[in-house]
Formats: C-alpha cells, structure tokens, sequence
C-alpha cells in the first residue's frame, strides 16, 4: 500500500454556498441606506443573523434595536430580511418612522399565501421553528388561522377546526427531508390536506442542502460556517451528518475550529450558510491549508443566478438624490 502522503488531505468545497439573493439584498439595502441618509441608521432585529455582517454594519454606523420603540421618532429604520408582522409597520407608521423593508421577497410570498388562504378561512399549519422571527411575522398575517407545527413531533398537537379545509406552508430555512416527513405525518391525520402553490423552502436554503448531501458522505468533518442563530446554517450540519458525514461542527470564524475535530481526518468538507460573506469562508480555507489541507476540490451541484433588486423605498429616494 503506498503511505500515506500530505497530498491526500483534500478539501471538498460545497458550491452554492454563502450569500443568498435575499442576504445580499438586506446587507445591500443596509450599507446604501448609510451611504444615503448618513448614520445612524436603526435596524430592527439583525439584519442577517451572521455575527459578522452585523458587526460590521454596526462598525459602519448601523444600530441594531429589537423593536421599534427603540428608535427616535423621526428616524430611519430597516426591517431584517425574515420578515414582519403587518402590526411593526402599523407601530413604525405612529412613530413617525421612515421604513425600509428588507424583508426577503421570498419570505413575502409566503407572507402572501398566508393572507390569501386565511381570506378563504383555511386553517394554515405552519411548519416552522419556534419563536424564529420569520415565524413570528408570517403568523403575524393571519394569527387566527396560523397553527406553528414544530417538526414530525409536533403533528400529533395539532387541531384543526375543518379537516377539509387544511393547507400547510413553511418557514423558508427548514430541513427540507424533515419538513417532508412533517408533512407525511399531517398527510396522515388530515388526508385533504392542502399544499401551497409553490415550494415555500426557498431555492437557496434547498440548493445548499443539496450539494452538502453530495459530499457528505465522502467527509471526515463538514464544516459549516454560520451562526447558532441561522437556522439554514444549522440544518446545513445536521443534513451533514444524516448523510453520511462522520462529524459536524458550525463555526462563525475559523478560529474557532479545535485541532481534534480534524485529527484522523483526511477528507474535510465545508460550507456555509445563506448570511455568510465567503471571505469567512476563505479564512478557514486557509486555516486548513495550514494543517495540509492543501488540496481543495469545489464541488457545484447547480448554478445560482437569482438576484433582486433593492426595496422600492429606497430606490425611490435614492433616484431623487440623482
Ligand atoms: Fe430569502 Fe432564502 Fe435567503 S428566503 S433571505 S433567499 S435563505
């Protein structure tokens, strides 16, 4: 058997991976409101939920508040890209505030559906995580007729006041195999149930799932770059690990890697979620390469090509400082 040499520790990167046309949209919406306006800027909830793009937001004269009550009357302030309920743009009008909402326009659709199925008084079973802010503002559409369903657990809870008149939807950042047997199981107790129109997990959320199912099974360790907070970050480790990868680990920055996750390792998989700016990424390409993971094979499962243009708002006044 030939021994083995330093050339056989490789790295399988995961392509797409990073930055969504949402996440960049809300950072851009973020950054060109500063450069318009002048700080401060006050954006309610994070923006993303990456530590670093926050951060260096904050550094450039963003600052993050939890709610509306917290910004001066009169100011600027930005919505996150999960999305908020119809009452905070009630509460940001009496306050006199100027609103900018980088809601991403895929967690509007949904927003959209809600709204539309509870006009026609559907009960809507929302598969979503618990007190997750995108949760929070899609039930804030319709919070008669929204049921959260928190994972296949969760199925057996649920009451409906209709059975023929049942419709699920989603949090866009889900597990797409979990939110599948979520389904199933609902599928089983209400057989009328109702799909919504179009896939609510969103493209991105679903492509890095699945180039990360790819390479796992081929990975010692997958390390996914991205904060506890992100939900589509977290699910990336977990889909990891159910397909195949031998360990999983979520960093926010590549010091935080521990020197055992890669002993015995030759094969290292990374990736990153849809809030993660790829020099985050480049760092711990570079804390590998130190450790002789020289050898990086990027692995493109498809093509990204979405992107979407700025909140009207904004433009509109940026248009008029032309
Ligand atoms: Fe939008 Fe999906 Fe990104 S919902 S913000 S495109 S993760």
């Amino acid at each position: 058997m030939e021994p083995m040499s330093a050339a056989a520790k490789r790295v399988l990167l995961a392509k797409p991976r990073g930055y969504c046309a949402g996440v960049d949209r809300a950072v851009e919406t973020v950054e060109k409101a500063l450069e318009l306006y002048g700080p401060p800027v006050y954006v309610r909830k994070q923006i993303v939920h990456n530590k670093h793009v926050v951060a260096t937001l904050e550094e450039a004269g963003a600052i993050f508040v939890e709610e509306n009550d917290e910004v001066p009357p009169g100011s600027i302030v930005v919505f996150s890209a999960h999305g908020v309920a119809p009452e905070v743009h009630e509460q940001a009008k009496q306050r006199d505030l100027k609103a900018i909402d980088a809601t991403c326009p895929l967690v509007t659709k949904v927003h959209s559906e809600a709204r539309r199925f509870a006009a026609q008084d559907y009960d809507i079973l929302l598969i979503g995580h618990d007190g997750h802010e995108e949760v929070i503002g899609t039930t804030g559409e319709a919070p008669e007729n929204i049921t959260l369903v928190d994972g296949p657990e969760d199925v057996k809870n649920v009451k409906v006041r209709d059975e023929n008149k049942v419709v699920w939807l989603s949090q866009t950042t889900l597990s797409v195999d979990e939110t599948m047997d979520t389904v199933d199981g609902l599928r089983q107790r209400f057989p009328l149930l109702q799909s919504p129109p179009s896939d609510d997990i969103c493209y991105a959320t679903q492509n890095r799932q699945q180039v990360v199912k790819e390479i796992a099974d081929d990975c010692d360790v997958m390390l996914v770059v991205g904060s506890t907070n992100s939900s589509n970050s977290v699910r990336l480790v977990e889909v990891a690990l159910q397909a195949g990868s031998r360990a999983g680990y979520l960093v926010d920055y590549a010091h935080e890697i521990q020197e055992s996750w890669l002993e015995g390792a030759t094969t290292v998989g990374v990736t990153s979620g849809a809030s993660v700016p790829d020099d985050l990424v480049t760092g711990v390409l570079e804390f590998l390469a130190e450790r002789g993971f020289t050898d990086v094979a990027e692995v493109e499962s498809v093509k990204e090509k979405l992107t979407f243009s700025l909140p009207r708002e904004l433009v509109r006044d940026m248009k008029a400082k032309e």
